[in-house]
């Protein structure tokens, strides 16, 4: 089977090629990616040499070089990971969002189609999406498959407004689709605008800590390495034209998170306990902040048989030995236009 999967330079796609490369030698694995400032190939070093693996560097926002790549290799299935996916960036600049998340979705669509029109046997379009398409929770209340959309920032629009294509392409044309919504992922090789990597990275540093608001929003946290896991179950043995909602029943307050995180670094950094969290600082709450994410993944474990594989205390703790056993990583991607965009985004809060 020949793969194309998208955005495989960035942190989750990076994890889904390593996964499916150790895990289907017999597949090949093309990795289409624009390597926007999220993207870095040095993600993948470990597999790059691989002779089933293949990298082209291309913006799905171009429809014509699609078709081309499309006609040209003839792929059977697309794993779809390529976006715009920091919600602060999109606030800043919601057309990215669109022309990368929507358009460069219906370009992608449109190419498959174009070479599996008349014969999807064994075909497959499979679109990674998110949690944040279904809005916020209150405080009780879990995300299941049904629960209606409901975006509230430019970047969960643009990915609702993706996943609704998606199931309109197998609704009209019959292409053979299938769709997952995640919670917040976390672990090695996550560009340091999120929360975990960006507070690691300040907390080595000693650089402040910037909560946003009252720090009470709550987030679903997922290993990357288990989000991986379920992309394969689900391409695998999910069926057509169905949605999974993919959760680490795992719920943090952030500044619980955030305090946890305090005590594992001072830790390892062997720092006075209390040091880390010295560096809290309260900033100007996010637009539109959604209060509260919690994933039901009961269909993916009932249905396919998927369940996390490790705690979150165990995963946090590799995530944090990761980015410290790879500094030279995070100063790379930290060097360069990361700083004009750490001033624009934190300036004044
Ligand atoms: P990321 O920002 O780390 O990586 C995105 C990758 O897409 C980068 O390599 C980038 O270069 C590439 N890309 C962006 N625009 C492109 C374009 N126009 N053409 C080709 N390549 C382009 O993102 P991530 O956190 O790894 O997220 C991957 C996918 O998973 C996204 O679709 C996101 O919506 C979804 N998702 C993320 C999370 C999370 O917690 N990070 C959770 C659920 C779903
Ligand atoms: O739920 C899945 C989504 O999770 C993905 O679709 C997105 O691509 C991914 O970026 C993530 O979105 P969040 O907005 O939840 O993640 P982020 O790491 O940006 O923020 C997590 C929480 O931490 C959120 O409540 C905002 C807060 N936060 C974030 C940053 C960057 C802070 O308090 N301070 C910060 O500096």
């Amino acid at each position: 089977m020949h793969i194309l999967i998208t955005g495989g330079a960035g942190f989750i796609g990076s994890h889904v090629i390593r996964h499916f490369l150790n895990s289907w030698p017999d597949y090949t694995i093309t990795n289409l990616d624009k390597l926007t400032y999220a993207g870095n190939l040095a993600n993948l070093s470990d597999v790059e040499s691989l002779p089933n693996y293949r990298f082209v560097k291309g913006d799905i926002a171009d429809g014509r070089f699609l078709l081309d790549l499309f006609g040209k290799y003839r792929f059977d299935a697309v794993i779809h990971l390529a976006a715009e996916s920091h919600v602060d960036r999109s606030i800043e600049n919601p057309s990215e969002f669109v022309v990368s998340n929507v358009l460069g979705t219906v370009n992608l669509l449109v190419a498959a189609r174009s070479i599996w029109e008349g014969s999807c046997e064994g075909k497959r379009f499979y679109h990674v999406s998110t949690d944040e398409v279904y809005g916020s929770l209150g405080s009780d209340g879990m995300f299941s498959e049904s629960t209606p959309y409901d975006p509230h920032s430019p970047y969960s629009a643009s990915k609702a407004s993706s996943d609704h294509f998606v199931r309109a392409f197998h609704d009209t044309y019959g292409l053979p689709v299938i769709i997952s919504n995640c919670s917040n992922n976390y672990g090695s090789h996550q560009f340091p605008e999120k929360l975990i990597p960006l507070f690691i990275n300040n907390i080595r540093l000693r650089k402040p800590l910037p909560v946003y608001g009252k720090g009470l929003n709550v987030r679903d946290w997922l290993w990357v390495v288990d989000h991986g896991r379920a992309i394969d179950c689900i391409f695998h043995h999910g069926a057509e034209g169905e949605t999974y909602n993919i959760g680490g029943h795992n719920e943090w307050a952030n500044i619980d998170l955030i305090r946890l995180l305090c005590r594992i670094m001072d830790s390892k950094l062997g720092r006075e306990a209390g040091t880390s969290e010295a560096l809290i600082t309260w900033v100007t709450d996010r637009a539109g902040h959604d209060l509260r994410y919690a994933i039901d993944a009961s269909k993916l474990q009932r249905d396919l048989g998927w369940v996390p594989s490790v705690t979150f205390e165990e995963g946090l703790e590799q995530t944090v030995d990761w980015y410290l056993e790879n500094q030279a990583w995070l100063d790379q991607v930290t060097s360069g236009q990361y700083q004009d965009y750490y001033e624009k985004m934190y300036a004044g809060r």
